[in-house]
């Protein structure tokens, strides 16, 4: 498989509250394919992510092989949907609110137009998100309902890399097969490269072309997920795992 990289990650250093979290991390991020990250609680996933999108600082280099300038990151090249949504609950903001003021990108005591209304819907339609949702408070609605609406959000406008972190916690079963349904289906129809966190190992052995173990702030090994072995999982997560799914529903495509 010979597929270049969207997104190259060298010699990747993090320290937070004056502790190491990444020690010179290594990775690819191929263009057009799935990527997940596993590793334990706390072995640096988020702040991956976060080093990605420049909210924090670091060391080494990240480079976009896009043509687009990431220095400073633009909403309509990078989607996020965050692990943890802080809402401010003193300006309680409905789904439609949140929608709106991210599509706009203006206050949102101007008010809407018809048109942008139809669009919202259109927004959760595409994730699955029943419209209902629209004039629902943000901090009223369940975690699985929230997690589309931000997965909404970061579709708009069409990012060319999405990163997603635990984009499926809190999601039932049955929801969370069609979560990845959406994210492959989005992925195979408009080529977006993704990067998403999960401790979900079915789900990864299903759903991506390419899996990068972190531990202890480096990545521990870097494949497709049926060159995975129970091994390499032992080492990255310390118990024994009799398998991994390794039926996997996509077709690579060179690129
Ligand atoms: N602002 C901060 N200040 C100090 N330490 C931090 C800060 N943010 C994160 N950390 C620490 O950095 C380490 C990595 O955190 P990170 O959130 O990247 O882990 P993670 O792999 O995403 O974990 P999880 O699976 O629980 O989401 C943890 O030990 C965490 O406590
Ligand atoms: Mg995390």
């Amino acid at each position: 498989m010979t597929t270049s990289a969207l997104v190259s990650v060298r010699d990747l250093h993090v320290e937070l509250g004056g502790n190491p979290v990444l020690r010179g991390l290594n990775a690819e991020l191929p263009r057009g394919q799935i990527t997940a990250v596993l590793g334990l609680n706390g072995s640096g996933k988020t702040t991956l992510l976060r080093a990605i999108l420049r909210e924090i600082p670091y060391r080494g280099e990240i480079t976009f092989h896009c043509g687009h300038d990431h220095r400073h990151p633009d909403p309509r090249h990078v989607g996020y949907v965050p692990q943890k949504l802080t809402i401010d609950s003193s300006m309680p903001l409905t789904v439609r609110d949140l929608l709106g003021l991210a599509m706009q990108r203006r206050p949102i005591f101007f008010g809407f137009s018809r048109k942008v209304h139809a669009t919202k819907a259109e927004m959760l339609h595409a994730v699955g998100a029943d419209i209902r949702l629209l004039d629902r408070p943000l901090e009223k609605i369940s975690g699985g309902e929230r997690q589309r609406v931000l997965l909404a959000l970061a579709l708009q406008p069409e990012p060319e890399l999405l990163l997603l972190d635990e984009p499926a916690s809190g999601i039932d079963v049955s929801g969370q097969e069609q979560f990845y349904d959406l994210i492959s289906r989005l992925n195979r129809e408009k080529g977006t490269t993704i990067l998403l966190v999960s401790h979900d190992l079915s789900m990864v052995g299903k759903h991506v072309h390419r899996v990068i173990c972190v531990k202890d702030g480096q990545v521990h090994c870097q494949a497709a997920p049926n060159e995975i072995t129970p091994n390499m999982l032992q080492q990255v997560f310390g118990v024994n795992f009799g398998m991994f799914v390794h039926d996997h529903q996509h077709s690579h495509t060179d690129g």
